[in-house]
């Protein structure tokens, strides 16, 4: 009687044997590990707070991209005690979940940027993309003073949100209607924003260059950069992260 040692014997001597038996048990394992995702509709959990970007941001965002800052700065806080000592809570996979293509980068030359809103002035901002060495004397980031003399050409911005939606993020036809009158009144200190910081909660509406007149490219990166971890509320979602 031939034992189980010596059957497998005859595969391990049989090179071809032996590459279609290991290509049956890698594809097994990887269709027990992989399908289950594509039918488990909460692969990314929602969380309170995240929205799609308002067109200004959005606009900012693609200048971010243009001028290739993903190149320097990644936007993903990773689980470790030093990240989120020096850059505050990990990121979640739903802070991207409205990013295409999301900007998580693989180098950090500069600081992680996922949760920068907030933690300067728009005056801060504005000196430091002008002159980084005027604010931080030992930086090496380039300088782009050129953002507050373009004015911002976002293109049409309907087009943009529509696009947006076709690849599922749930913009409104309000929003998509509204969208070149909403990307100019973000940065307008007259405009009326009301049904603006309805449709998009936590927005921030205010002129961002200190150039109340002119809405340049400088205005939609600072915008950008100021919503950037502003979304969820950490303390309260607390619960969120009990162990289930
Ligand atoms: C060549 C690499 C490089 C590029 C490109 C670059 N940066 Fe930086 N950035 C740095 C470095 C280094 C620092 C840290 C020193 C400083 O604050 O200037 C920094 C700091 C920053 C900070 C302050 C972050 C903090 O938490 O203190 C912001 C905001 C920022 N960069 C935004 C941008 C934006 C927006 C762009 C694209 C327009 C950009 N950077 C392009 C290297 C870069």
């Amino acid at each position: 009687m031939t034992s189980f040692a010596e059957k497998h014997k005859k595969l391990e001597r049989n090179v071809t044997l032996l590459a279609i038996a290991a290509f049956a048990v890698v594809t097994v394992g990887g269709i027990v590990e992989i399908a289950p995702l594509f039918w488990i509709d909460n692969t990314v959990e929602k969380v309170e707070g995240v929205r799609p970007y308002t067109p200004l941001e959005l606009a900012g965002r693609n200048i971010y991209m243009r001028e290739g800052c993903y190149n320097c700065h990644s936007q993903m806080i990773r689980p470790f005690r030093d990240e989120v000592e020096r850059y505050g809570h990990y990121s979640l996979a739903a802070e991207s979940m409205f990013d295409h293509p999301f900007q998580w980068g693989s180098k950090r030359t500069g600081p992680d940027l996922a949760r920068v809103g907030k933690r300067y002035s728009d005056e801060w901002h504005v000196q430091h993309l002008k002159d980084p060495r005027s604010v931080v004397p030992e930086s090496i980031m380039p300088g782009y003073a050129f953002l507050a003399d373009r004015d911002l050409k976002a293109g049409d911005m309907t087009g943009h949100l529509t696009a947006l939606s076709r690849v599922g993020v749930p913009y409104t036809e309000t929003d998509i209607a509204q969208a070149n009158a909403d990307l100019v009144a973000q940065a307008d200190p007259d405009a009326d924003t009301t049904d603006l910081m309805q449709r998009y909660p936590k927005a921030q509406a205010r002129d961002f260059d200190g150039n109340p007149t002119r809405l340049t490219e400088m205005d939609a990166l600072v915008a950008y950069l100021q919503m950037l971890g502003t979304l969820v509320d950490f303390e309260s979602a607390a619960p969120q992260e009990v162990e289930r």
